[in-house]
């Protein structure tokens, strides 16, 4: 056994070790429009190839890490700020980050890339305002609609549509196994699998 004490473990050394490259993935989009169903997907496909996955759902973080944040936009922004930084640590020790949240504006997408350099993959989870109100996997669109949500992203929040993403998953046209099908592929290309 070496033991040197004063330096610091080479990321590689873990990347060796998980068969992997670090990075992140990050999905946005509007609510509904598939970005945890996909995420998830994909983190028990990855799993069964061996891959070391850890997923960060924008829902699930605002119950702990996030949860003294709410919806202006100077909570979202500090609510993307956190999790690219923990995506940040995430990445560097080697590990697939799956990153859900709506991040809506061009601004808050900036800011993570900013933060993950060329560990961010911007990918857009596409499906229109009407689709995901008729999809309301959480009675959500309903309760904007009759007022009860102030700053409800796409009503009266906007969503700005990526201009350039890495890929773009539109989940009007793909099912799941595709969209996982698509985004394995994205993966080999950039080869984040070793
Ligand atoms: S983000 O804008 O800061 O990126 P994030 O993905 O963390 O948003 O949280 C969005 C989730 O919070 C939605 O999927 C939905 O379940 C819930 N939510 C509650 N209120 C709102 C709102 N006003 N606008 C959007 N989503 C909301």
């Amino acid at each position: 056994m070496h033991i040197h004490p004063s330096e610091t473990l080479p990321r590689h050394h873990k990347e060796t070790l998980l068969g992997q490259k670090g990075g992140v993935l990050w999905f946005c989009g509007l609510s509904g429009s598939g970005k945890s169903t996909i995420a998830n997907a994909l983190e028990h496909v990855l799993h069964d190839k061996g891959r070391f996955v850890v997923r960060l759902d924008g829902d699930n973080l605002r119950t702990g890490l996030n949860s003294n944040l709410g919806f202006s936009d100077d909570d979202r922004l500090e609510n993307i700020r956190r999790t690219a930084e923990l995506g940040k640590v995430l990445a560097s020790n080697g590990v697939i980050v799956l990153c859900s949240l709506i991040t809506p504006r061009g601004a808050f997408r900036d800011l993570a890339r900013g933060i993950l350099g060329d560990d961010f993959h911007e990918i857009y989870v596409k499906a229109d305002y009407a689709t995901c109100e008729a999809r309301d996997p959480k009675g959500l669109y309903a309760k904007a609609a009759a007022g009860e949500i102030k700053n409800f992203t796409g009503l009266d929040s906007a969503f700005e549509e990526p201009q350039e993403p890495n890929l773009v998953i539109d989940t009007e046209t793909l099912s799941v196994q595709d969209a996982t099908f698509e985004i394995l592929e994205y993966l080999r290309t950039k080869r984040l699998t070793v």
